[in-house]
């Protein structure tokens, strides 16, 4: 499911900028912890701040707090302790100020009854936009992830891989700020997964839409990323941060490039330490 707290609003139909410089962070986690009920810490204090146009990727072993962390950032559950901004303003007044987040599972969740045009124009009417504005919208959405052809179709016509890039229509739809994934290519092939990271860095780059991503996949986490956070678990926490300092967009070739096979094997270092119990620690 996409997540579209209300009551936003439509009217803002601000561009992204081509680059952060000069533009408030997206999001600062400042000192945020979470305990949940049952005792069980789920994160120490974070300190991370998300800079406009960034692809910020949470890479750790299993429990080490990526989706605690994620869902903290979208405000779907409140820190113990600390404090979230958006766009250096109290979260709540977000929605009414035109800025808009989106969130991305890993099931794509659909709706089994309905076609592929229906899924993706959900958010829209949750939101009340009338048909007339809505359609064109939901025509771009399912053009940016090549579905043109499928919008009369029912999900269960779809493969696994299609099925995703419905999902991320139903999130491009919405026209985010800033969008939220964890692991939603986790479930698919490894080359069908090469296929939405390859769509994924074009929709990122056209729109320069700031992402948080989690992938338990090094490869998938160095050829989308400008920014790699390493957690580590036990409280969950942030354990080293890795800048992929690369021209962007990602060309295809970048893969077999032996830089890239120098940043998969220092992240794979990092993991195997951040996976030690009761590892370092601590930010590099
Ligand atoms: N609602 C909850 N109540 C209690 N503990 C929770 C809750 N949600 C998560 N946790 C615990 O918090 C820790 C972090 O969980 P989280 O789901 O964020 O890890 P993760 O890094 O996303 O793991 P995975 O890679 O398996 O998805 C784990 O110990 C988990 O058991
Ligand atoms: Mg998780």
């Amino acid at each position: 499911m996409n997540v579209l707290p209300p009551p936003y609003t439509f009217d803002d139909d601000t561009e992204p900028m081509a680059t952060s410089e000069g533009r408030p962070p997206v999001v600062e986690v400042l000192s945020a912890e979470k305990l949940f009920p049952n005792g069980t810490r789920g994160l120490a204090p974070i300190d991370l701040t998300i800079a406009d146009g960034e692809f910020l990727t949470l890479i750790g072993p299993s429990g080490c707090g990526k989706s605690t962390l994620l869902k903290l950032i979208a405000n779907l559950i409140e820190p113990t302790d600390g404090r979230l901004l958006w766009w250096r303003g109290d979260h709540r007044q977000v929605g009414q100020q035109g800025r808009r987040l989106a969130f991305v599972f890993q099931e794509p969740t659909l709706m089994p009854w309905a076609r592929v045009e229906a899924n993706v124009r959900l958010p829209l009417e949750l939101a009340d936009m009338p048909g007339v504005k809505a359609a064109p919208l939901v025509e771009d959405a399912i053009a940016r992830v090549g579905l043109s052809a499928f919008s009369q179709h029912y999900p269960r016509q779809l493969s696994g891989g299609m099925r995703m890039r419905v999902s991320i229509a139903r999130a491009l739809v919405t026209q985010p700020h800033l969008l939220l994934m964890d692991e939603p290519f986790g479930a698919l092939d490894e080359f069908t997964r090469n296929r939405l990271d390859d769509d994924l860095v074009r929709l990122w780059w056209e729109r320069k839409l700031t992402t948080v991503f989690v992938t338990h996949s090094i490869y998938e986490a160095v050829f989308l990323s400008t920014r790699i956070i390493v957690m580590a678990a036990g409280p969950g926490r942030i354990f080293r941060t890795m800048t992929i300092d690369e021209p962007q967009p990602r060309e295809v070739g970048f893969r077999d490039s032996p830089k890239f096979a120098a940043y998969c094997r220092e992240l794979s270092t990092w993991l195997a330490e951040a996976s030690l119990p009761r590892s370092g620690g601590g930010e590099a």
